[in-house]
C-alpha cells in the first residue's frame, strides 16, 4: 500500500480555492476543537469500531476536524492521513496532536487533488453534508478511486437544524446508500441516533460502506 501526498506537482488554481462547505468553521475553530476534543472517539464511533480495518492499514480521515479521530487511529497502528480543508482547525490539530504520526493535508472534497495513493479505510465524520449534490456525486467517484481493492469507507452525517453561518444540505442515508452503490459500495451497517452533546433536534446516520475484492467500481453498474 502506497501513501503519497503533496509532492510538489501543480495544483491548479481552482483546486486551490477554498470550498463552500468550511463556511463558519474558521470563526468558530477554539470553541468547536473544544467540542471535538471533549467526546473520545471509542464513544463518537463505538457502533463502527468492529469495521476497523486490521492494525497497521493505511487510513484517511477526510474533513479531520481537529484531529481527535485521526490520532485516536494512529495510536492504534494505523498509517493517517488526515485531509482539513479549514486552516484554523487543522493548526488546532496539528498541535494538539504534534505527537501522533498523522500526515496533514490541506485539501477538499470533491477534488482531493493533493491525495495520492489508495487507501483501506476512509473516515468522513460529519463532513458529508457539507456537499451539494454535485459535490457529492463528484466526491464519491473521487473517494470509489482511493479505496484500495478490499475496504471500507465509514460516514457519519448530521441531519437537523444547521447552525448558523454554516453551510449544510439535508442528506438522507439512503441516497448516499444509492450513490455508494453505483461506485460497487455496499452498505453493512446504516443506524440513526441522537445527538451526543444534546443538541436539540439533531440525529445522526453512521454508515458503513464496504467494497469487496474485485468488485465493480464503474458508475455505469
Ligand atoms: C463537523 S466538522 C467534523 C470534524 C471531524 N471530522 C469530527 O468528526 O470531529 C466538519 C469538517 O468538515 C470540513 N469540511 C467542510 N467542507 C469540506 C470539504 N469540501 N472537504 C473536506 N472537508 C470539509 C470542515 O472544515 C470541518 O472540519
Amino acid at each position: 500500500m502506497r501513501i503519497s501526498s503533496d509532492d510538489g506537482e501543480a495544483v491548479s488554481p481552482l483546486a486551490q480555492s477554498k470550498p463552500a462547505g468550511i463556511a463558519g468553521y474558521g470563526e468558530d475553530a477554539e470553541m468547536l476543537a473544544r467540542q471535538y476534543e471533549g467526546v473520545p472517539f471509542d464513544v463518537v464511533h463505538h457502533a463502527v469500531l468492529r469495521w476497523l480495518p486490521v492494525v497497521s492499514s493505511t487510513v484517511i480521515d477526510i474533513g479531520a476536524g481537529t484531529g481527535r479521530d485521526a490520532a485516536a487511529l494512529a495510536a492504534r497502528g494505523y498509517r493517517v492521513v488526515a485531509v482539513e480543508p479549514t486552516a484554523e482547525l487543522r493548526e488546532i490539530g496539528q498541535r494538539l496532536h504534534s505527537d501522533a504520526n498523522i500526515e496533514w493535508l490541506d485539501d477538499a472534497l470533491p477534488d482531493l487533488s493533493r491525495v495520492r495513493g489508495t487507501f483501506d479505510l476512509i473516515l468522513l465524520s460529519a463532513v458529508w453534508m457539507h456537499l451539494d449534490a454535485s459535490e457529492r456525486a463528484a466526491g464519491m467517484a473521487r473517494i470509489s478511486r482511493l479505496l484500495a481493492s478490499e475496504t471500507q469507507v465509514i460516514m457519519s452525517l448530521r441531519h437537523g437544524p444547521v447552525p448558523p453561518g454554516r453551510r449544510m444540505f439535508a442528506v438522507s442515508a439512503a441516497e448516499t446508500v444509492a450513490l455508494a452503490g453505483q461506485w460497487g459500495l455496499r452498505a453493512v451497517h446504516c443506524d440513526e441516533t441522537t445527538d451526543l452533546q444534546g443538541r436539540a433536534g439533531v440525529r445522526w446516520s453512521t454508515l458503513v460502506l464496504h467494497r469487496e475484492a474485485g468488485a465493480q467500481t464503474g458508475a455505469a453498474l
